[in-house]
């Protein structure tokens, strides 16, 4: 009690302060979000966010060193595909040429220990820009887990370490984990997006990878129907509990920051590490205020970061993992 108790004894300096600091960021955190476009010597920037970039196979060669060399040891490659590839049951995503699996063996040629993830779901795939097979409305649930399966496989094969299915259909890690011992990838593992939010925080994301659900009838406008209220709690512990007992490997929560009660909730009750997504809105909005002058972008860049390790993350995946690092390095 006070005056015995005088806690500012402990941020009297800078040396006690991060003598008794409870959390740090380090490179080893961070999963980097990639993606890649068909062609030659392509860097594009997606315009809703600033300063990050579509690349094509030859440039995401020279990208993944890069990260390596800053020591970001992990990626999540996700890829934009034309219109002409997709329909409506995920076909190019089981093409072994495709764009994914030439992503996944140029990383690991560049940096063999790189670790690999990818993303397993419809949506970059789909001429409604759905996660799964859309009928009479419907997002189909087991009809989709077929599919998901196979591209899990189609990933191992290809090299993938992960495949993160960020789909959200009920039982698609057990399916996945079946199909992937079956053909003996047992050591592939599975990274679940368990409880992802039905969130208005994906905007720019959608415009990277050109998935947005379609406006046409019969179409479902939103994918309230399979990610979850954003009103929900106790939800998301049961979305995440089920996933474990599937056999996922890692959970995850996103978006980021407006889920911070939800990865310390997860936190307290499970047992196995969580990731957590650090948007691309999240990403926008720092990057806007930033424009506009009216934020300090690194400041508030590594208090967000924190604060997720502080929630509970065991892994965060962010657009923001190059510039981080690079103001650790110093
Ligand atoms: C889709 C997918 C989304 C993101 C990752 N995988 C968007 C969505 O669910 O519509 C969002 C990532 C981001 O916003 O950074 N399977």
């Amino acid at each position: 009690m006070y005056p015995l108790r005088r806690n500012r004894r402990l941020r009297n300096n800078e040396v006690i302060r991060n003598l008794v600091q409870e959390n740090t960021v380090t490179p080893n955190d961070f999963l980097v979000p990639l993606f890649v476009v068909e062609g030659k010597g392509i860097k594009e920037e997606i315009s809703s966010m600033p300063g990050y970039y579509r690349y094509s196979l030859d440039v995401l060669d020279k990208e993944v060193r890069a990260l390596w060399n800053l020591g970001l040891r992990s990626v999540l490659v996700f890829v934009k595909v034309s219109d002409s590839l997709k329909d409506n049951k995920g076909t190019e995503a089981l093409n072994p040429n495709g764009l994914m699996q030439r992503s996944i063996k140029t990383i690991k040629t560049a940096c063999p220990d790189m670790l690999v993830m990818t993303d397993v779901a419809l949506d970059p795939f789909s001429v409604y820009g759905h996660d799964g097979i859309v009928k009479d409305g419907q997002i189909l649930n087991d009809e989709t887990n077929k599919v998901l399966a196979e591209m899990s496989i189609s990933h191992a094969q290809a090299g993938a370490n992960f495949v993160a299915p960020s789909d959200m259909m009920d039982g698609r890690i057990l399916r996945i984990r079946e199909a992937l011992d079956s053909l003996g990838f047992v050591n592939t593992g599975i990274m679940s997006y368990s409880a992802k939010y039905a969130s208005s925080y994906y905007g720019p994301f959608r415009d990277a990878l050109d998935s947005a659900p379609v406006d046409l009838i019969d179409v479902p406008k939103d994918k309230k129907t399979y990610q979850m209220d954003p009103a929900n709690r106790i939800e998301a512990l049961r979305e995440t509990e089920m996933d474990i007992a599937e056999g996922a490997d890692i959970v995850m929560v996103k978006p980021g920051l407006c889920y911070l009660d939800i990865v310390r909730e997860i936190k307290n009750n499970v047992r196995v590490p969580i990731a957590v997504y650090q948007v691309s809105g999240e990403y926008a909005m720092l990057k806007a205020a930033v424009e506009k002058g009216w934020l300090d972008h690194d400041a508030v860049m590594m208090e967000q970061i924190i604060a997720i390790k502080r929630a509970g993350a065991d892994i965060i995946a962010s657009y923001f993992a190059k510039d981080v690092v690079r103001l650790l390095n110093g």
